[in-house]
């Protein structure tokens, strides 16, 4: 037996002369929650679409339970239950309807169907909709069925196709808390895709950070944060056309500032208590006029500030000018 749930060995996708995933080797342990956070196009969907076999890689290889997906499909697919991007409950079936389908599909015996069907209502709190039509359910409410679904089958690993995005606070919560409540008390291994930074830092024990197909780091939270040497992040925001002169004052008092597209970003170093009081200062006398100063710890979304050199982009490649723990923008 292995200890690993995923493998993937220097997996490749090209699509024409787009590298779609260039050279991901991954190891996920049984047990963990693994989060592959990345913005739009980073090559989230094709990586997982190789791991359920529904994509062939260019190269490299997949393993997940020790079997590679490729040379045996049927056994690989029984050990992994799945949630993709795209809604694909029956909206004309009830709740219930719809995992007693999937569980038939399944060949979930008779006897323990029901039993199942319960479990993963309770599950994904939608009890008191098992009546319901699907149709009728709001987004966060599908989300939660296509879960209940994926965990009917009660599989070792699930594959989460960016699981909460679009979804309001409420049912994100949800969400998280049912995929940590599986993850600890039935040791399912979690796989997901995201977008929100803060989704990853919360929910993941481990972080690959991809873009442009390129895994450019991986760790647990508090490693990655480790690893781009911040202790503290210094911040300040004002109106575009002020940016560039705030750059400059930020430079005048020893920092290196990134500018970005709201706000003018730098790590505070050894002694960024007096950095900011030097800043405070220079930017009075200056009379630049600024939104606000803040000192924060570093978060995931300034790792990857670090790392990519830009903002989280959206899907046309512009920056979102997204904040300090924002998300990263949904379709
Ligand atoms: N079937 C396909 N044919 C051509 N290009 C594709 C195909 N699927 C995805 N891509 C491209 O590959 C890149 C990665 O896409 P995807 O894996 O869907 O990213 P993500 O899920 O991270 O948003 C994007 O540039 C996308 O346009
Ligand atoms: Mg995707």
């Amino acid at each position: 037996m292995t200890e690993y749930a995923i493998e993937t060995e220097n997996l490749v996708k090209r699509f024409a002369n787009l590298t779609a995933v260039n050279d991901v080797s991954l190891k996920i342990k049984k047990g963990e929650i693994f989060g592959l956070l990345g913005p739009n196009g980073a090559g989230k969907s094709t990586t997982i679409n190789m791991l359920l076999g529904l994509l062939s890689p260019t190269s490299g290889r997949v393993l997940v339970n020790g079997i590679d997906v490729h040379k045996e499909p049927a056994r690989a697919k029984e050990s992994v239950g799945v949630v993709t991007q795209e809604t694909v409950v029956e909206p004309e079936l009830t709740a219930e309807q719809n995992l007693m389908i999937f569980g038939r599909l399944y060949h979930i015996p008779k006897d323990e169907l029901q039993g199942r069907i319960n479990f993963a209502l309770d599950l994904s709190d939608l009890k008191e909709f098992r009546n319901s039509y699907a149709g009728t359910f709001s987004g966060g409410m599908k989300r939660r069925l296509e879960t209940a679904k994926a965990l009917m089958h009660s599989p070792p690993v699930i594959l989460l196709d960016e699981p909460t995005t679009g979804l309001d606070i409420q049912n994100r919560t949800k969400i998280w808390n049912l995929l940590r409540e599986i993850n600890s008390k039935q040791n399912v291994t979690i796989l997901l895709t995201t977008q929100y930074l803060e989704e990853a830092d919360q929910l993941c024990n481990r972080i690959g950070i991809i873009d442009h197909g390129k895994m450019i780091a991986l760790g647990t939270p508090a490693e990655l944060r480790q690893k781009i040497g911040m202790s503290t992040v210094i911040e300040v925001s004002a109106d575009k056309e002020e940016l560039v002169k705030v750059g400059q004052i930020f430079k005048k008092v020893g920092l290196e500032p990134t500018v970005l597209s709201n706000k003018v970003s730098a790590p505070g170093g050894e002694s960024a208590v007096l950095k900011v009081e030097k800043l405070v200062s220079a930017l009075t006398a200056s009379k630049v006029k600024i939104h606000n100063i803040a000192m924060h710890e570093p978060t995931i979304d300034d790792v990857f500030l670090k790392l990519t050199g830009s903002e989280v982009r959206d899907s046309t490649g512009e920056m979102t000018g997204a904040g300090p723990a924002a998300l990263l923008r949904g379709r």
